[in-house]
């Protein structure tokens, strides 16, 4: 795979080869990529055979993306604007019950967090926003400004892992009784007061992950995309899911567990008594996740994080 090509992108794939080796692209085959982007998967998905694609984005952006891919690929291309965990229904209405093969790039896109104006970066002047799909009536901007202490503390702690979420949160609330925190900088300046020194990584970067997961329902999101995969994918269909942290990973890797029969636990002296899923519904080609490379990361920086998984229902 010829990453070179990439290099104009919006969004620059990540573990693309590794996706498209173990997708293993057929003619005639079905497909879904359910986090379409700039289309950098879609696009090699296509290129490695004649096959039927389907791709779905919840952000009105990835449209302009899948309109070039429209043109260059015709009916072998369909683009399905909408959430991911609503993939068999948005399928269904294609009179697409089967696929072959799902893909999913879990997070957000370089669009998003680039384009200052959707409020998904610290360092912007930008109303807090941090929505994928623009028609979500929640932002962070009411997440920050409406909840309560305590809810912004389980946010900020549940999805982001921060150790000073309650004092964050409650700097927030008191901050947010002189005027509204209105900027991304507004709220980043309030987390980064809790840290003195240099880090590597910014301070603020674990309170908008917690904001942005909660907003857009990401883990509930993958939950929901993972479940239709069991219903949507024909015997031998592979699913590949690549994920950027720790708590998107843990979710792929205990369903993969599940559905593979690996939870199983059979009584040492009542071996009739079985706890965990009897039914096997995929075999794990993954035994561990794939990690990008060291030449990837060091083309791509933003790539580090990542995890692909993959499995094959049976
Ligand atoms: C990391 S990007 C995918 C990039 C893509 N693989 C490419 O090569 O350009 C993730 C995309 O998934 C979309 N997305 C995230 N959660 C979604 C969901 N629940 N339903 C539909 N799209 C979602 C985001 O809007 C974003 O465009």
């Amino acid at each position: 795979m010829n990453n070179l090509k990439f290099q104009t992108y919006p969004h620059r794939p990540v573990l693309l080869k590794e996706v498209i080796e173990n997708l293993a692209p057929k003619k005639d085959e079905i497909y879904l990529d359910g986090t379409f982007g700039a289309g950098g998967y879609s696009q090699a998905i296509l290129e490695s055979a004649a096959c039927q694609l389907y791709a779905i984005d919840r952000d009105e952006s990835a449209e302009k993306f899948a309109e070039k891919l429209t043109k260059k690929f015709g009916e072998n291309f369909i683009f399905l604007r909408g959430k991911f965990s609503d993939s068999q229904k948005l399928l269904a209405e294609k009179n697409v019950a089967k696929l072959d093969g799902m893909v999913f790039d879990i997070g957000v896109s370089s669009m998003q967090f680039d384009d200052k104006s959707r409020g998904f970066s610290f360092d912007s002047d930008a109303k807090l926003d941090m929505r994928m799909d623009q028609k979500n009536s929640l932002s962070a901007f009411e997440v920050v400004n409406e909840a309560s202490e305590e809810e912004l503390a389980r946010i900020i702690k549940e999805f982001g892992e921060e150790p000073k979420a309650k004092k964050i949160a409650k700097k927030i609330i008191t901050k947010r009784a002189e005027k509204p925190i209105t900027t991304c900088r507004e709220l980043a300046d309030i987390v980064r007061s809790f840290y003195f020194g240099y880090f590597k990584t910014d301070p603020a970067t674990k309170t908008f992950q917690a904001l942005r997961i909660f907003v857009n329902q990401e883990l509930d999101e993958l939950k929901g995309a993972l479940a239709s995969s069991v219903t949507l994918l024909k015997k031998g269909g592979r699913l590949i899911v690549v994920s950027f942290h720790s708590l998107e990973d843990q979710i792929v890797k205990n369903f993969l567990k599940k559905e593979s029969g690996a939870d199983q636990v059979v009584s040492r002296y009542q071996p009739e008594i079985q706890q965990g899923n009897s039914v096997k519904n995929f075999h794990v080609i993954t035994k561990s996740a794939i990690s990008p490379t060291e030449e990837e990361i060091a083309a791509n920086p933003r790539a580090r994080s990542a995890r692909m998984r993959v499995a094959i229902r049976i």
